[in-house]
């Protein structure tokens, strides 16, 4: 124990219990987060972190225990009422309004009113843009949030959070689909924040995170709390063990693979705009990584390549035959499996069952006269499943009661059992615990051991040197490097990945 005299807790949570059906998503869990400190919360997929978080936002009420703000027992039966209390919360779903403004959404329910009680729109627009110059990114306060990419929705939640000064600010996960400038720029508001007497709790998978920003760390498994120490008193492995309970290896290098024939190629693929001149061939056995910073234009490459985004010309080839554009039926038909970075939107029907979720793409292989054959779709999600670690209470359940991690566990399962020949993966380990995150990387290796031709798009670099055979790096819609195995490193990818596309190609 240290000596310092603590500042007073702002947020404690005193024996919170909550459960769904027969999950129990918290057990008795107390906390204190103090004035002036970064507090972060590690734990698995499904350890309970969201399911606090929610407590705290008035999202859900606690079955036991009770929640204090600057040492006043609250409940909180709305989200308002948190607000209220100066409780401002970044889920790690961004909940805005599609249809609604970037200002609506920031200032909803408590608009500036003009004489007449009318909107004061031009205040509303103005308060937004001081919101964003703080954040230093530029965002049209007038746009729908339709449409915005993770990262602006994400800095749009970032926004209203700020908007209203509120002394204890939690963010769950708000780093999961952001730059590093993006990131940098986000821990110097929540390091401004704290300075100021802000109580911030902060929720990562990625640990160089947490252990740069936190000054606590509290770790949870299961729906329990495990311990609560100064970050200086722990390393990364110790973390590790307490979120697992036993060692784990953070890392899986991928294993030596024997190079078979090119699978995969694709010749000066260009959208105005957006990306050019892209070209690469991924070979039977191969594991080929798109790094760059965010917004470098690999998403696009690969949804454009799988058909669900349109190209203006160029070619991609799949064994040698062309592959029709904006067709991901054709792409799917050859072979070609894309698991998309935006899984909420583009990867799950929140309302059916986890089962079937996890059995979307392959009911046209499992159907037989027409009739689905339902024993074999279940059997299909079952082995996915636990080869993943899904942590799941019924299959049957809607896909929405998982925790997020597990969410994006759902996806990488579907495409899985499509077994293709061809997989792409959009940020594969984003959201996913440091354990499954191993076996992840495990997998992804034994397929491409198995004949797959791998495509990764990370923007984790350790991921990316560890797992690729090959890198080619992406900067403002051009690929700016190829970098074998061996050439590729930290330093190496980082200057190509911050090269101006201009200067390489003349
Ligand atoms: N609305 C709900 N209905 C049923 N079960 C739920 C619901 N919300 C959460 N759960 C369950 O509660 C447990 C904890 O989930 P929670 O979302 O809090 O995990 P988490 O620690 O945030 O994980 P992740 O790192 O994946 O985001 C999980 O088993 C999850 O399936
Ligand atoms: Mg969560």
């Amino acid at each position: 124990m240290t000596a310092h005299p603590q500042p007073p807790p702002l947020l404690s949570l005193v024996g919170v219990t909550k459960s769904f059906g027969t999950v129990h998503a918290l057990q008795g869990v107390s906390l204190d987060v103090c004035a002036g400190e970064v507090h972060a919360l590690c734990g698995e997929n499904g350890a309970g972190k969201s399911t606090l978080v929610k407590a705290v936002a008035g999202v859900h009420r606690p079955d036991a225990g009770h929640i204090e703000v600057a040492g006043t027992p609250v409940y909180f039966s709305a989200p308002a009422d948190a607000q209220r209390a100066g409780v401002a919360v970044i889920h790690q779903e961004p909940t805005l309004f599609p249809d609604l403004s970037v200002a609506e959404n920031i200032f909803m329910g408590r608009q500036p009113l003009a004489r007449g009680r009318r909107i004061d729109r031009a205040a509303m627009h103005a308060e937004c843009d001081r919101l964003f110059a703080r954040l230093s990114v530029r965002i049209a306060p007038d746009r729908p949030a339709r449409g915005l990419s993770i990262a602006d929705q994400q800095l749009v939640e970032i926004a209203k959070a700020l908007s209203f000064d509120a002394r204890v600010l939690v963010m769950d996960e708000p780093t999961a689909a952001l730059s590093g400038t993006e990131v940098d720029r986000l821990f110097a508001i929540a390091r401004s924040l704290r300075d100021r007497g802000t109580a911030v709790v902060f929720i990562s998978h990625r640990f160089d995170e947490v252990f740069a920003l936190c000054d606590r760390i509290t770790v949870m498994r299961d729906g329990r709390h495990i311990s609560t120490d100064p970050v200086s008193d722990l390393s990364m492995d110790a973390v590790v063990r307490r979120m697992v309970g036993r060692d784990v290896d953070t890392l899986f290098p991928k294993e030596d693979t024997e190079k078979g024939r090119t699978v995969l190629e694709v010749e000066v693929l260009t959208r105005a705009g957006v990306f050019s001149d892209v070209g690469f061939r991924v070979r039977v056995g191969e594991i080929v990584a798109l790094a760059g910073l965010v917004g470098a234009g690999r998403s696009e490459v690969v949804r454009a390549l799988f058909g669900v985004d349109r190209y203006d010309s160029g070619t991609v080839r799949i064994a040698g035959s062309l592959l029709p554009p904006g067709r991901p039926a054709a792409a799917m038909a050859a072979g070609v499996a894309l698991v998309p970075e935006d899984r909420r939107n583009q990867g799950l029907v929140m309302e059916l069952s986890t089962g079937r979720n996890a059995t979307l793409t392959r009911r046209w292989a499992l159907s037989r006269f027409g009739l689905l054959r339902r024993r074999a779709e279940e059997q299909a999600a079952r082995f996915w499943i636990e080869r993943l670690q899904v942590k799941a209470g019924s299959l049957t359940e809607p896909v929405a009661t998982l925790s997020g991690g597990n969410q994006q566990k759902v996806v990488l399962a579907k495409w899985l059992a499509t077994e293709p020949r061809v997989l792409i993966v959009d940020e594969p380990t984003r959201g996913i615990d440091v354990g499954t995150k191993a076996e992840v990387h495990r997998l992804l290796s034994r397929l491409a051991g198995q004949g797959i031709a791998v495509v990764m798009v990370s923007s984790e670099l350790p991921e990316v040197l560890g797992m690729a055979d090959r890198v080619l790096v992406m900067s403002e819609g051009r690929i700016t490097a190829e970098l074998s195995r061996e050439e590729a490193t930290e330093e190496s990818v980082m200057h190509a990945a911050t090269t101006r596309a201009m200067e390489v190609s003349g």
